[in-house]
Protein backbone atom coordinates (compact mmCIF):
# COMPACT_ATOMS: atom_id res chain seq x y z
CA UNK A 1 0.00 0.00 0.00
CA UNK A 2 1.30 3.60 -0.63
CA UNK A 3 2.27 5.54 2.26
CA UNK A 4 2.15 9.53 1.50
CA UNK A 5 4.04 11.88 2.97
CA UNK A 6 2.50 15.35 3.32
CA UNK A 7 4.51 18.68 4.65
CA UNK A 8 2.41 21.52 5.33
CA UNK A 9 -1.48 20.49 6.86
CA UNK A 10 -3.06 24.14 6.04
CA UNK A 11 -5.64 24.44 3.67
CA UNK A 12 -4.52 22.19 0.79
CA UNK A 13 -2.40 19.93 2.93
CA UNK A 14 -5.52 18.94 4.81
CA UNK A 15 -6.85 18.62 1.44
CA UNK A 16 -4.54 16.55 -0.02
CA UNK A 17 -4.48 14.22 3.12
CA UNK A 18 -8.43 13.68 2.62
CA UNK A 19 -7.97 13.07 -0.61
CA UNK A 20 -5.40 10.37 -0.30
CA UNK A 21 -6.87 8.51 2.80
CA UNK A 22 -10.08 8.48 1.13
CA UNK A 23 -7.82 6.57 -2.41
CA UNK A 24 -7.26 3.86 -0.05
CA UNK A 25 -3.40 5.60 0.95
CA UNK A 26 -1.46 5.36 4.23
CA UNK A 27 -0.99 9.12 5.14
CA UNK A 28 1.59 10.84 7.30
CA UNK A 29 0.73 14.25 8.09
CA UNK A 30 3.74 17.02 9.25
CA UNK A 31 3.63 20.32 9.64
CA UNK A 32 6.09 22.74 12.07
CA UNK A 33 5.06 20.98 15.23
CA UNK A 34 2.77 17.88 15.71
CA UNK A 35 0.11 20.66 17.73
CA UNK A 36 -0.30 21.68 13.92
CA UNK A 37 0.18 18.41 12.51
CA UNK A 38 -2.90 17.17 14.84
CA UNK A 39 -5.15 20.31 13.86
CA UNK A 40 -4.49 19.60 9.90
CA UNK A 41 -5.60 15.91 11.04
CA UNK A 42 -9.09 17.32 12.27
CA UNK A 43 -8.92 19.33 9.32
CA UNK A 44 -8.86 16.40 7.42
CA UNK A 45 -11.69 14.53 8.98
CA UNK A 46 -14.11 17.69 9.07
CA UNK A 47 -13.42 17.62 5.08
CA UNK A 48 -14.71 13.88 5.25
CA UNK A 49 -17.62 14.76 7.72
CA UNK A 50 -18.69 17.48 5.82
CA UNK A 51 -18.70 15.17 2.23
CA UNK A 52 -20.41 12.67 4.49
CA UNK A 53 -23.54 15.19 5.28
CA UNK A 54 -23.75 16.29 1.28
CA UNK A 55 -24.24 12.83 0.57
CA UNK A 56 -20.56 12.56 -1.46
CA UNK A 57 -18.94 10.29 1.26
CA UNK A 58 -20.18 6.58 2.74
CA UNK A 59 -19.77 7.24 6.31
CA UNK A 60 -17.76 4.24 6.72
CA UNK A 61 -15.66 5.63 4.10
CA UNK A 62 -14.50 8.72 6.25
CA UNK A 63 -13.93 6.40 9.19
CA UNK A 64 -11.94 4.38 7.13
CA UNK A 65 -10.20 6.98 5.66
CA UNK A 66 -9.78 8.65 9.13
CA UNK A 67 -7.96 5.79 10.31
CA UNK A 68 -5.41 6.34 7.72
CA UNK A 69 -4.16 9.56 8.31
CA UNK A 70 -1.76 10.51 11.28
CA UNK A 71 -0.48 12.88 12.23
CA UNK A 72 3.69 12.94 12.86
CA UNK A 73 6.03 15.40 14.46
CA UNK A 74 7.88 16.66 11.82
CA UNK A 75 9.65 15.91 8.21
CA UNK A 76 11.97 13.79 10.25
CA UNK A 77 8.72 11.14 10.52
CA UNK A 78 8.38 10.76 6.87
CA UNK A 79 10.82 8.13 6.50
CA UNK A 80 9.01 5.42 5.47
CA UNK A 81 6.68 7.13 2.90
CA UNK A 82 7.22 6.22 -0.80
CA UNK A 83 5.76 9.46 -1.53
CA UNK A 84 6.08 13.26 -0.33
CA UNK A 85 4.14 15.71 -1.13
CA UNK A 86 4.98 19.60 -0.03
CA UNK A 87 2.08 21.96 0.70
CA UNK A 88 3.84 24.82 2.90
CA UNK A 89 3.48 28.29 2.28
CA UNK A 90 4.17 29.62 -1.14
CA UNK A 91 7.96 31.30 0.10
CA UNK A 92 10.74 30.13 -2.12
CA UNK A 93 13.37 30.29 0.76
CA UNK A 94 11.09 28.25 3.16
CA UNK A 95 9.97 25.78 0.24
CA UNK A 96 14.16 25.49 -0.33
CA UNK A 97 14.66 24.83 3.19
CA UNK A 98 11.85 22.11 3.60
CA UNK A 99 13.25 20.23 0.08
CA UNK A 100 16.74 20.25 1.23
CA UNK A 101 15.25 18.53 4.45
CA UNK A 102 12.81 16.36 2.59
CA UNK A 103 16.03 15.29 0.47
CA UNK A 104 18.02 14.21 3.49
CA UNK A 105 15.50 12.17 5.44
CA UNK A 106 13.45 10.30 2.37
CA UNK A 107 15.02 6.60 0.82
CA UNK A 108 16.48 7.44 -2.38
CA UNK A 109 13.44 5.96 -4.69
CA UNK A 110 10.75 8.36 -2.98
CA UNK A 111 8.95 10.15 -5.57
CA UNK A 112 8.97 14.26 -3.94
CA UNK A 113 6.21 16.84 -5.29
CA UNK A 114 5.82 20.20 -4.88
CA UNK A 115 2.48 21.88 -4.69
CA UNK A 116 3.84 24.83 -5.87
CA UNK A 117 1.20 27.87 -7.33
CA UNK A 118 3.56 29.42 -9.31
CA UNK A 119 7.65 29.19 -7.58
CA UNK A 120 9.73 27.62 -10.29
CA UNK A 121 10.47 23.27 -9.73
CA UNK A 122 13.77 23.89 -11.19
CA UNK A 123 14.69 26.55 -7.90
CA UNK A 124 13.06 23.99 -5.58
CA UNK A 125 15.14 21.37 -6.84
CA UNK A 126 18.45 22.87 -6.91
CA UNK A 127 17.60 23.38 -3.78
CA UNK A 128 18.38 19.13 -3.34
CA UNK A 129 20.64 16.90 -4.17
CA UNK A 130 18.39 14.67 -6.08
CA UNK A 131 16.74 17.16 -8.25
CA UNK A 132 15.29 14.53 -10.85
CA UNK A 133 12.94 13.26 -8.44
CA UNK A 134 11.31 16.77 -7.69
CA UNK A 135 8.15 17.30 -9.52
CA UNK A 136 5.26 20.20 -9.65
CA UNK A 137 2.11 18.99 -8.37
CA UNK A 138 -0.41 21.59 -8.33
CA UNK A 139 -3.57 20.44 -6.87
CA UNK A 140 -6.78 23.01 -6.61
CA UNK A 141 -8.51 24.36 -4.16
CA UNK A 142 -10.99 22.14 -3.19
CA UNK A 143 -8.85 19.47 -3.59
CA UNK A 144 -11.30 16.92 -2.60
CA UNK A 145 -13.46 18.23 -5.09
CA UNK A 146 -11.57 20.11 -8.02
CA UNK A 147 -10.32 16.83 -10.23
CA UNK A 148 -7.54 18.72 -12.39
CA UNK A 149 -3.65 18.35 -11.16
CA UNK A 150 -0.99 19.89 -13.18
CA UNK A 151 1.91 17.98 -13.52
CA UNK A 152 5.11 20.05 -14.05
CA UNK A 153 8.49 19.12 -14.88
CA UNK A 154 11.31 21.21 -13.81
CA UNK A 155 14.63 21.74 -15.83
CA UNK A 156 16.17 18.03 -14.37
CA UNK A 157 12.94 16.43 -13.15
CA UNK A 158 13.66 12.95 -14.90
CA UNK A 159 10.91 10.94 -17.01
CA UNK A 160 10.58 8.08 -14.77
CA UNK A 161 9.46 11.02 -11.73
CA UNK A 162 7.25 13.12 -14.48
CA UNK A 163 5.35 9.37 -14.90
CA UNK A 164 5.17 8.26 -11.79
CA UNK A 165 3.56 11.64 -10.65
CA UNK A 166 0.83 11.42 -13.22
CA UNK A 167 0.36 7.34 -12.19
CA UNK A 168 0.22 8.88 -8.30
CA UNK A 169 -2.71 11.87 -9.64
CA UNK A 170 -4.67 9.01 -11.19
CA UNK A 171 -4.32 6.80 -8.16
CA UNK A 172 -5.99 10.22 -6.54
CA UNK A 173 -8.69 10.51 -8.85
CA UNK A 174 -7.50 13.20 -10.58
CA UNK A 175 -7.13 14.30 -14.00
CA UNK A 176 -3.44 14.77 -14.58
CA UNK A 177 -1.85 17.83 -17.17
CA UNK A 178 1.11 17.74 -18.06
CA UNK A 179 2.90 20.83 -18.11
CA UNK A 180 6.28 22.42 -19.23
CA UNK A 181 7.38 24.67 -16.58
CA UNK A 182 6.47 27.81 -16.79
CA UNK A 183 5.33 31.09 -14.32
CA UNK A 184 2.20 30.62 -13.91
CA UNK A 185 1.93 27.08 -15.36
CA UNK A 186 -1.56 27.04 -17.30
CA UNK A 187 -5.38 27.68 -15.51
CA UNK A 188 -3.35 30.81 -13.30
CA UNK A 189 -1.66 32.31 -16.24
CA UNK A 190 -4.83 31.69 -18.91
CA UNK A 191 -7.04 33.25 -16.21
CA UNK A 192 -4.95 36.10 -14.28
CA UNK A 193 -4.04 37.29 -17.95
CA UNK A 194 -8.02 38.14 -18.60
CA UNK A 195 -8.20 39.01 -15.32
CA UNK A 196 -5.72 41.66 -15.57
CA UNK A 197 -6.91 42.58 -19.11
CA UNK A 198 -10.67 43.04 -17.59
CA UNK A 199 -9.38 45.22 -14.37
CA UNK A 200 -6.90 47.67 -16.90
CA UNK A 201 -10.06 48.00 -19.12
CA UNK A 202 -12.85 48.73 -16.48
CA UNK A 203 -9.46 51.35 -14.79
CA UNK A 204 -10.21 53.11 -18.37
CA UNK A 205 -14.00 53.58 -19.02
CA UNK A 206 -17.20 53.76 -16.58
CA UNK A 207 -18.32 50.01 -15.93
CA UNK A 208 -20.24 48.64 -13.38
CA UNK A 209 -18.51 45.61 -12.13
CA UNK A 210 -21.28 43.60 -10.71
CA UNK A 211 -22.48 43.62 -14.64
CA UNK A 212 -19.30 43.09 -16.37
CA UNK A 213 -19.36 39.86 -14.32
CA UNK A 214 -22.76 39.14 -15.48
CA UNK A 215 -21.49 39.99 -18.92
CA UNK A 216 -18.75 37.55 -18.64
CA UNK A 217 -20.82 34.51 -17.14
CA UNK A 218 -23.55 35.16 -19.67
CA UNK A 219 -21.90 35.81 -22.87
CA UNK A 220 -19.02 32.75 -22.78
CA UNK A 221 -17.75 29.59 -20.94
CA UNK A 222 -16.66 31.23 -18.22
CA UNK A 223 -18.92 30.40 -14.81
CA UNK A 224 -17.87 33.66 -13.17
CA UNK A 225 -16.53 37.09 -14.00
CA UNK A 226 -13.21 38.29 -13.26
CA UNK A 227 -14.10 40.95 -9.92
CA UNK A 228 -15.88 37.78 -8.45
CA UNK A 229 -13.23 35.71 -9.14
CA UNK A 230 -10.89 37.82 -7.98
CA UNK A 231 -12.80 38.82 -4.26
CA UNK A 232 -12.98 34.93 -4.33
CA UNK A 233 -9.65 33.93 -4.78
CA UNK A 234 -8.47 36.48 -2.02
CA UNK A 235 -6.97 40.18 -3.84
CA UNK A 236 -3.66 39.24 -2.07
CA UNK A 237 -3.03 36.04 -2.94
CA UNK A 238 -3.91 37.30 -6.73
CA UNK A 239 -1.88 40.32 -6.43
CA UNK A 240 0.64 38.39 -5.75
CA UNK A 241 0.43 35.71 -8.41
CA UNK A 242 -0.20 39.12 -11.12
CA UNK A 243 3.21 40.86 -9.77
CA UNK A 244 4.77 37.84 -10.29
CA UNK A 245 3.17 36.96 -14.31
CA UNK A 246 4.19 40.45 -15.05
CA UNK A 247 7.43 40.96 -14.01
CA UNK A 248 7.83 37.58 -15.79
CA UNK A 249 6.14 38.60 -19.04
CA UNK A 250 5.58 42.49 -19.08
CA UNK A 251 2.53 44.41 -19.83
CA UNK A 252 -0.15 42.15 -20.83
CA UNK A 253 -0.50 41.20 -16.73
CA UNK A 254 -0.76 44.78 -16.04
CA UNK A 255 -4.07 45.83 -14.00
CA UNK A 256 -3.74 49.47 -14.30
CA UNK A 257 -2.68 49.84 -10.28
CA UNK A 258 -6.55 47.78 -9.55
CA UNK A 259 -5.47 45.58 -7.33
CA UNK A 260 -2.74 47.07 -4.99
CA UNK A 261 -4.63 49.83 -3.27
CA UNK A 262 -7.92 47.48 -2.21
CA UNK A 263 -4.52 44.94 -0.86
CA UNK A 264 -3.06 47.97 1.03
CA UNK A 265 -6.66 49.16 2.58
CA UNK A 266 -6.66 45.25 3.36
CA UNK A 267 -9.72 44.95 1.29
CA UNK A 268 -9.14 41.84 0.40
CA UNK A 269 -12.55 40.18 -1.02
CA UNK A 270 -14.78 37.70 0.39
CA UNK A 271 -12.31 36.62 3.48
CA UNK A 272 -12.65 40.40 4.96
CA UNK A 273 -15.57 41.63 3.25
CA UNK A 274 -15.04 44.84 0.70
CA UNK A 275 -13.21 43.83 -2.36
CA UNK A 276 -13.89 44.35 -6.33
CA UNK A 277 -17.07 44.35 -6.14
CA UNK A 278 -18.93 46.95 -4.53
CA UNK A 279 -22.37 46.59 -2.08
CA UNK A 280 -25.40 47.06 -3.80
CA UNK A 281 -26.48 47.16 -7.13
CA UNK A 282 -25.12 49.38 -9.60
CA UNK A 283 -26.46 50.69 -13.37
CA UNK A 284 -24.50 49.23 -16.20
CA UNK A 285 -23.23 52.05 -17.99
CA UNK A 286 -23.03 49.78 -21.60
CA UNK A 287 -19.75 49.59 -21.86
CA UNK A 288 -19.87 45.80 -19.62
CA UNK A 289 -20.19 43.57 -22.64
CA UNK A 290 -16.70 45.49 -23.71
CA UNK A 291 -14.80 44.26 -20.75
CA UNK A 292 -16.52 40.90 -21.23
CA UNK A 293 -15.59 40.34 -24.37
CA UNK A 294 -11.38 41.72 -24.27
CA UNK A 295 -11.80 39.05 -21.18
CA UNK A 296 -12.24 36.57 -23.42
CA UNK A 297 -10.04 37.56 -26.25
CA UNK A 298 -7.09 37.28 -23.41
CA UNK A 299 -7.64 34.15 -22.04
CA UNK A 300 -7.59 32.84 -25.74
CA UNK A 301 -4.39 34.93 -26.36
CA UNK A 302 -2.66 33.35 -23.68
CA UNK A 303 -4.04 29.72 -24.15
CA UNK A 304 -2.50 30.42 -27.89
CA UNK A 305 1.00 31.38 -26.43
CA UNK A 306 0.59 28.24 -23.95
CA UNK A 307 0.32 26.22 -27.07
CA UNK A 308 2.85 27.98 -29.27
CA UNK A 309 5.11 27.53 -26.66
CA UNK A 310 5.12 23.83 -26.19
CA UNK A 311 4.09 24.45 -22.43
CA UNK A 312 0.74 22.22 -22.71
CA UNK A 313 -1.42 20.67 -26.01
CA UNK A 314 -3.97 22.66 -27.05
CA UNK A 315 -6.44 19.75 -25.98
CA UNK A 316 -4.89 19.64 -22.78
CA UNK A 317 -4.85 23.45 -21.87
CA UNK A 318 -8.62 23.61 -22.76
CA UNK A 319 -9.08 20.55 -20.44
CA UNK A 320 -7.12 22.17 -17.99
CA UNK A 321 -9.57 25.14 -18.18
CA UNK A 322 -12.74 23.10 -18.02
CA UNK A 323 -11.41 20.63 -14.96
CA UNK A 324 -9.29 23.96 -13.09
CA UNK A 325 -11.38 26.50 -13.68
CA UNK A 326 -14.96 25.47 -14.14
CA UNK A 327 -15.47 27.07 -18.04
CA UNK A 328 -18.06 24.77 -19.88
CA UNK A 329 -15.44 24.55 -22.71
CA UNK A 330 -11.72 25.99 -23.09
CA UNK A 331 -10.71 28.67 -24.55
CA UNK A 332 -9.45 27.46 -28.06
CA UNK A 333 -12.11 25.53 -28.68
CA UNK A 334 -14.37 28.14 -27.90
CA UNK A 335 -12.29 30.24 -30.44
N1 LIG B 1 -4.91 27.74 -0.95
C1 LIG B 1 -5.05 27.61 -2.26
O1 LIG B 1 -6.05 27.99 -2.87
C2 LIG B 1 -3.95 26.93 -3.05
C3 LIG B 1 -4.26 26.33 -4.28
C4 LIG B 1 -3.25 25.66 -4.99
C5 LIG B 1 -1.96 25.65 -4.48
N2 LIG B 1 -1.68 26.28 -3.29
C6 LIG B 1 -0.30 26.22 -2.80
O2 LIG B 1 -0.24 25.27 -1.75
C7 LIG B 1 0.77 25.65 -0.81
C8 LIG B 1 0.15 25.72 0.57
O3 LIG B 1 -0.90 26.68 0.57
P1 LIG B 1 -2.04 26.69 1.69
O4 LIG B 1 -3.08 27.62 1.20
O5 LIG B 1 -2.40 25.30 2.07
O6 LIG B 1 -1.23 27.37 2.91
P2 LIG B 1 -1.59 27.35 4.47
O7 LIG B 1 -0.98 28.56 5.04
O8 LIG B 1 -3.06 27.10 4.68
O9 LIG B 1 -0.83 26.04 5.03
C9 LIG B 1 0.56 25.94 5.08
C10 LIG B 1 0.95 25.04 6.24
O10 LIG B 1 2.36 24.86 6.22
C11 LIG B 1 2.83 24.87 7.56
N3 LIG B 1 4.25 25.16 7.63
C12 LIG B 1 4.86 26.37 7.65
N4 LIG B 1 6.20 26.19 7.75
C13 LIG B 1 6.43 24.85 7.80
C14 LIG B 1 7.61 24.06 7.91
N5 LIG B 1 8.82 24.62 8.00
N6 LIG B 1 7.48 22.72 7.94
C15 LIG B 1 6.27 22.15 7.86
N7 LIG B 1 5.10 22.85 7.77
C16 LIG B 1 5.20 24.19 7.72
C17 LIG B 1 1.96 25.91 8.23
O11 LIG B 1 1.98 25.76 9.65
C18 LIG B 1 0.59 25.61 7.62
O12 LIG B 1 -0.13 24.65 8.36
C19 LIG B 1 1.34 26.97 -1.33
O13 LIG B 1 2.47 26.72 -2.11
C20 LIG B 1 0.22 27.51 -2.21
O14 LIG B 1 0.70 28.38 -3.21
C21 LIG B 1 -2.65 26.89 -2.55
Amino acid sequence: MTTVGIVGAGTMGAEIAHVAAVAGMQVLLADADAERAAQGRDRAVAIAARRVAKGRLEPAEADAAAGRITAVGGITDLAPADVVIEAVPEDLGLKTRVHAEIDRVVAPGTLVATNTSGLSVTALADATATPSRLVGLHFFNPASTMRLVEVIAGAATDEDTVSRAIDLAGALGKTPVRVRECPGFVVNRVLVRAMAEAYRAAAGAPVDRRAADQAVAEGGPAPMGPFALGDLVGLDVLESIRADLEAAYGDRFDDSGTLAPLVAQGRLGRKTGGGLVPDGDGSPTGTEPVVAAIYYAAAMDEARRLADEGVASPGDIDLAMRLGAGWEQGPLAAG
